[in-house]
């Protein structure tokens, strides 16, 4: 049975009252099975470290794909684990589309997160425009297809996926159970193909205006093994509350 996992991902929000917030009211609030993950901005991770109960993962947003060297502004995998991380999100939309992430960064990104022993969460996702025009597979598999061509056949063992729908970030607007299914089901066959072992056992998250009144109904798809929540992970009750619906299994 693929575990679950709740990440939640706060982008540019947060302060240290929101760690000690989130940290206070993640406590005691394990369910067998089901994983938390927080990804505060950077500065956030040394106290998120500090606080976190256990079993609260901590995860940051981005990572450079270098290891260390001139690269003013970056954040190094070697720092991340030294931060305390077990996680790092890579390829979001956000830094796709807004700071030039390209497919092939995305996947040195990812290869540098392996070789660090931290766990990448890669994010894919269509436009709009894209989906209208039919292109949403085309999209993602080109976007898992750097990730092989970079990390081979077995790329996604000890990794996880988030499909984020572009258009259903930060818009209210969710996809829906039925469209969230056959994405996720996408993903896990074109992963299948290259190792079967590898795809029955990767977790694959949803993330665009998950809230806890959707959540149930995603979080009961099939191949939809959590959540990659951005707003609503901001609010240490509506959080937990998308947590509790979340059940090992699907
Ligand atoms: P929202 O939950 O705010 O739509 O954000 C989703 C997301 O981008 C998580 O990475």
């Amino acid at each position: 049975m693929r575990r679950m996992i709740i990440a939640g991902n706060w982008k540019m929000n947060g302060d240290r009252d929101l760690v000690r917030r989130i940290a206070e009211r993640c406590s005691g609030a394990g369910v067998d099975g089901v994983d938390l993950l927080v990804c505060p901005p950077f500065p956030l991770l040394p106290a998120m470290a500090e606080q976190a109960p256990a079993g609260v993962a901590l995860g940051a947003q981005d990572v450079s794909e270098y290891a260390s060297g001139a690269y003013t502004g970056e954040v190094s995998t070697a720092m991340l684990v030294e931060a305390g991380c077990r996680y790092v999100l890579v390829g979001h939309s956000e830094r796709r589309a807004l700071f030039g992430d390209s497919n092939s960064r995305v996947a040195a990104k990812f290869a540098a997160a392996k070789g660090a022993g931290l766990i990448p969460v890669l994010c894919v996702g269509e436009t709009l425009e894209e989906r209208d025009a039919d292109r949403t597979e085309t999209v993602v598999a080109e976007q898992l297809d750097a990730v092989f061509d970079a990390c081979g056949a077995d790329a996604f063992r000890e990794a996880v996926i988030a499909y984020e729908p572009v258009w259903a970030i930060g818009t209210g607007r969710n996809a829906t159970p039925e469209q969230a299914q056959a994405v996720h089901a996408f993903i896990r066959k074109r992963v299948a193909d290259r190792d079967a072992g590898v795809a029955d056992s990767l977790p694959i998250l949803y993330g665009g205006s998950m809230k806890p009144d959707n959540a149930e109904t995603l979080l009961s798809c099939p191949d939809v093994d959590g959540g990659l929540i951005g707003g609503a992970s901001l609010d240490p009750e509506a959080f937990l509350a998308i947590h509790a619906c979340a059940r090992p299994g699907g």
